[in-house]
């Protein structure tokens, strides 16, 4: 990331956007954040921008000589599904405009996310490896296996300096998940506080990989702030932090909540679950720009009740 770079966050109100615009002010960026819906407290400088309106998204690239693309604007995995064509449009089309912008205007840097969905049923499910076997049955995980390559071919023909990490699910407090599979491990801290039960759509022995959304960030400022030589993979990076069933997260939280209980309703969304990796392995990012995550399931645990309560007045 180049300080202070005119950079552009695409898709700003969503669970990654919201905390990460701050964090990119505070390495000095002026950060414009736009969103096809308008938060009801518009962040400073936001603009409402729909990503599959390309004449738009120029118009902002030239006027505000925007240097940095942070283009999180997506369909997660299970309104994709829901949506199939929308997704495909929104999870691609905006890439390609994005690529294209960032090749016309020589932008500094580019950041497309990636996703554990990338990976499918054929895949090694232990310590799935950077380069595997990928066959994802998901329109989501379809979309983010083709913008990964064509990441790579932009890099390669083009000479774009995209960048890329592959987020397994994340968990954060300041918002809610914007309808993804991953998104029970941000509800059941809400009903813990709530309710003290939580009835969850994935079957208790699912394992997925997951990572606190203040990891989440570090990695994202940390992957961009390497040097381009010391980066080894052009398509997306494999990242992680710990792995845990809805039955492991559950115990996590009655260490805090004795009484807390959890019933299991799963529904196609059991099934996404099943589909991708239980663990990463992520040694390609700790090798090349020293990626090493914080927080594991009881640290998350321990502070997401805290925040969560603070918030609620609890
Ligand atoms: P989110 O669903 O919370 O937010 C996405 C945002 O995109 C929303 O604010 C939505 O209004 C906006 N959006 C949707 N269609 C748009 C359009 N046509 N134009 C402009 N904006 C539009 O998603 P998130 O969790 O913040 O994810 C951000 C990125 O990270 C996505 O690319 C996602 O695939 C990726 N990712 C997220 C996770 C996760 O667990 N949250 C995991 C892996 C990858
Ligand atoms: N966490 C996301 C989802 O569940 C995966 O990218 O859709």
């Amino acid at each position: 990331m180049n300080k202070r770079s005119n950079v552009l966050v695409t898709g700003a109100g969503g669970q990654i956007g919201a905390e990460l615009v701050e964090a990119l002010r505070k390495v000095n960026n002026i950060v414009y954040p736009s969103d096809i819906s308008i938060p009801d407290n518009p962040p400073d400088h936001f603009l409402q921008l729909d990503v599959l309106d390309k004449k738009r998204m120029k118009e902002i690239v030239q006027e505000y000589k925007i240097e940095e693309i942070f283009h999180l604007a997506a369909i997660l995995s299970a309104k994709g599904e829901e949506n199939p064509m929308l997704a495909w449009r929104v999870n691609l089309e905006s890439v390609l405009t994005v690529l294209e912008l960032a090749a016309e205007f020589k932008l500094f840097k580019v950041f497309i996310p990636s996703s554990i969905a990338i990976f499918g049923p054929s895949t090694p499910k232990i310590n799935t490896p950077q380069n595997t076997v990928t066959d994802p049955d998901t329109v989501y995980g379809i979309t983010k296996l083709t913008g990964e390559r064509w990441c790579s071919y932009y890099h390669q023909k083009r000479g774009v300096d995209v960048r890329s990490l592959r987020y397994p699910g994340l968990v954060g407090y300041k918002t809610l998940p914007g309808g993804g599979t991953t998104d029970y491990a941000v509800d059941i801290f809400h009903k813990a506080l709530e309710t003290g039960h939580y009835d969850c759509f994935i079957g208790e022995d699912v394992a997925m990989p997951m990572m606190y959304m203040p990891d989440a960030i570090r990695a994202t400022i940390e992957l961009l702030q390497a040097p381009q030589e010391q980066l080894t993979v052009d398509s997306s990076y494999n990242l992680a932090a710990m792995s845990f069933t809805p039955k492991q997260i559950t115990e996590a939280i009655q260490k805090h909540i004795p009484d807390f209980t959890i019933s299991y309703q799963p529904d196609f969304r059991d099934q996404i679950a099943r589909s991708w990796p239980s663990s990463i392995d992520d040694s390609s990012a700790r090798k090349d720009w020293n990626w090493q995550p914080e927080y594991d399931l009881d640290k998350m645990t321990a502070d997401m009740l805290s925040r969560l309560k603070t918030i609620k007045g609890l």
